[in-house]
């Protein structure tokens, strides 16, 4: 959440920090600012609303540098303002600080700074941390009597940062030092652009994209000192750290839109190749099983495992239910799925033979690193499932599987979800051959994921059918989703896609359990989507189907070609082709996906910018 940048060298300041800003908009959209070393002051532009906005605050008055730091509010601290956008200035300006995280003693902080005569302008907890670096800096100044420098600045920001309690990712710029940037970080991500004679900071590597493919990755506690022609990087209690550069393999196209006109759309079309990418290279055909290489756990340690846990949040978590019913029918191993905002705070009975895996898109949810690390933190082997390489649970897990999706932009996950299912099928068929599952059986599972990029490929043809189902359901205002077995977490996540993007009420849940409770809901004015492909336990879902037909409610399932019966109860049937019951979640997700974001576009929503919503979670 926020999404912060930063620029030193020759460049043009204020597009470079811009153009970082549109990328990273998806972090966080309430309102944006620059601010950029003039002669002899920092000049802040910021507005609240989206960064086209700033963009043109900035055109009509500009500001030109080389050096600035820029940010993309969601708003923890005071509502979405001006005044309360960052950048913030510190003192009477003399520094000026973009911060993502939260200050969680920040009103104490804030009371002691007016009693010492600091004067807010805003109500975040950004700006304590500002004049807190301001009063410091004042402080270090008369100590040593002498014009600040550097080494007084950085100086200034640790003995700032030694009373923050909270997460934070901080950009500075200091008055008295023009060509320096300081930047630290505990817990909200920063990763910095490397190149000739320039630096880029920026909370993931979006903004650097295009500019350089060299990147440090901070990890928590260090800061960094950046100049036109020198990085240090220093831990706050180690000192000095020899920063490991490393080289990005993404290129710009995986950021552009091409020729579509919102990123979930082109996400959602890029399942064929996300799926693809998410199998590559990971089948063991002689063997009958999958090639799983990232768990740094040998072969003897996972067989010895007699229990799972999965973590997660949102769509992550959904793709952990999935996960659950395929390791316990692969594997035969119990399996639990935790949101980890609540495992963080939990204390349930993990021993040394359970296997705790977090399953993120992003790798910078603030919750799941925190059930990671708790897990951590009791000796617990952790592993991840992750798309964004280089994140931070990516790289403090013990071991993992990348998904290789591409970045996701859009804040509805799509493509995540689908390729987290297909490592979780991945990491059932692996665990179960080390067990129970025969060679025969581990083979037909390869033969069927090897067809499922062409499955989704023709699951996406309902694409014209579904706009037109969307379109005589656009103005409903709640719906239920139902589905049993490995369709009852698809109905979770079908009824998520519709309430974020299209804010419509919409409740998932077995098909089952409808009568216990839901069914009140049916009336006319409530359709339910029925996710009811061929195979499993689809007459008693049927049967399901024909209840709420009973009572009048609209029905729109989604169902195996050519299934006469579905289509003789339901009011509209969208298509998707046949696959094994435990791959379904996998086609069945495709016309949920493009549902929502055709209602969506019907009622006029932000497709890739919902409200309220950004899509890396980074506070608790
Ligand atoms: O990056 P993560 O997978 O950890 O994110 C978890 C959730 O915040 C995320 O899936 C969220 O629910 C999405 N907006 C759903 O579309």
């Amino acid at each position: 959440m926020c999404g912060i940048v930063g620029y030193i060298g020759f460049r043009s300041v204020s597009d470079v920090l811009l153009e970082g800003l549109h990328r990273l908009e998806y972090r966080g959209y309430d309102s944006a600012g620059i601010a950029v070393m003039q002669e002899d002051h920092i000049a802040v532009r910021k507005r609240a609303g989206r960064v086209n906005e700033l963009s043109q605050a900035v055109k009509l008055h500009p500001v030109e540098s080389k050096v600035g730091i820029g940010h993309t509010r969601w708003a923890t601290h005071g509502e979405t303002t001006d005044e309360n956008s960052h950048p913030h200035l510190g003192g009477n300006g003399e520094v000026a600080i973009v911060h993502n995280g939260v200050i969680e003693n920040y009103d104490s902080l804030r009371n002691q700074l007016m009693e010492m005569g600091y004067v807010f302008k805003s109500q975040t907890d950004t700006e304590v941390v500002a004049h807190l670096i301001a009063h410091h800096l004042a402080e270090q100044t008369r100590l040593d009597s002498e014009e600040p420098c550097v080494a007084t600045c950085l100086r200034a920001i640790e003995l700032t940062l030694d009373r923050l309690k909270g997460t934070f990712g901080i950009c500075a710029l200091f008055q008295s030092c023009p060509e320096t940037i300081i930047a630290a970080r505990s817990g909200s991500p920063l990763v910095i652009g490397v190149g000739k004679d320039e630096f880029f900071l920026a909370s993931d590597a979006s903004p650097l994209i295009g500019y350089t493919s060299d990147v440090v990755y901070l990890a928590d506690n260090e800061i960094a000192v950046l100049e036109p022609n020198s990085m240090k990087i220093a831990h706050r209690t180690t000192g000095s750290v020899q920063p490991s550069i490393q080289t990005l393999d993404q290129v710009s196209a995986d950021i552009e839109l091409g020729d579509f006109p919102h990123y979930m759309l082109k996400e959602i079309f890029e399942q064929p190749q996300s799926i693809a990418n998410a199998l590559r290279g990971r089948f063991d055909d002689g063997e009958g099983t999958a090639v799983i290489g990232g768990l740094n756990l040998t072969a003897q340690q996972l067989r010895t495992i007699d229990r799972v846990v999965l973590t997660a949040c949102g769509t992550s978590w959904h793709a952990g239910l999935v996960g659950e019913y395929l390791l316990e029918e692969f594997a035969r191993l119990p399996t639990e799925v935790e949101y980890a905002s609540e495992l963080r705070y939990r204390n349930p009975p993990i021993t040394d033979r359970t296997l705790v895996f977090s399953i993120t898109q992003s790798g910078e949810t603030a919750d799941t690193l925190a059930a990671m690390r708790e897990c951590k933190r009791k000796g617990h082997p952790t592993l991840a499932i992750c798309n964004v390489v280089g994140s931070t649970i990516a790289r403090e897990a013990d071991g993992g599987i990348y998904l290789h999706a591409g970045p996701e932009i859009g804040v509805a996950s799509t493509k995540a979800f689908t390729s987290q299912v297909t490592v979780l099928t991945l990491l059932a068929l692996y665990l179960g051959r080390m067990r129970h599952l025969s060679y025969p059986a581990g083979k037909r599972i390869i033969k069927q994921l090897k067809m499922m990029p062409e499955k989704i490929e023709e699951a996406l043809k309902c694409h014209e059918q579904v706009q037109e189902i969307a379109d005589k359901y656009s103005q409903f205002n709640n719906f239920l989703y139902l589905g049993r077995l490995y369709n009852f977490p698809v109905a979770l996540e079908g009824a998520l896609k519709l309430k974020e993007i299209s804010y419509i009420h919409a409740e998932g849940y077995p098909a089952a359990e409808m009568k216990h409770g839901p069914i009140a809901l049916v009336d006319e004015q409530t359709p339910s989507f029925f996710i009811v492909p061929r195979g499993g336990i689809q007459p008693k879902v049927i049967s399901n189907m024909e209840e709420v037909k009973a009572r009048k409610g609209p029905v729109i399932a989604v169902a195996t070609e050519g299934d006469r019966e579905v289509e003789r109860i339901a009011d509209d049937v969208i298509t998707v082709p046949d696959v094994e019951d435990y791959l379904q979640p996998l086609v069945c997700s495709i016309p949920l996906q493009l549902f929502s974001y055709h209602v969506a576009l019907l009622r006029g929503c932000n497709v890739d910018r919902p409200r309220n919503l950004a899509k890396s979670v980074t506070v608790e």
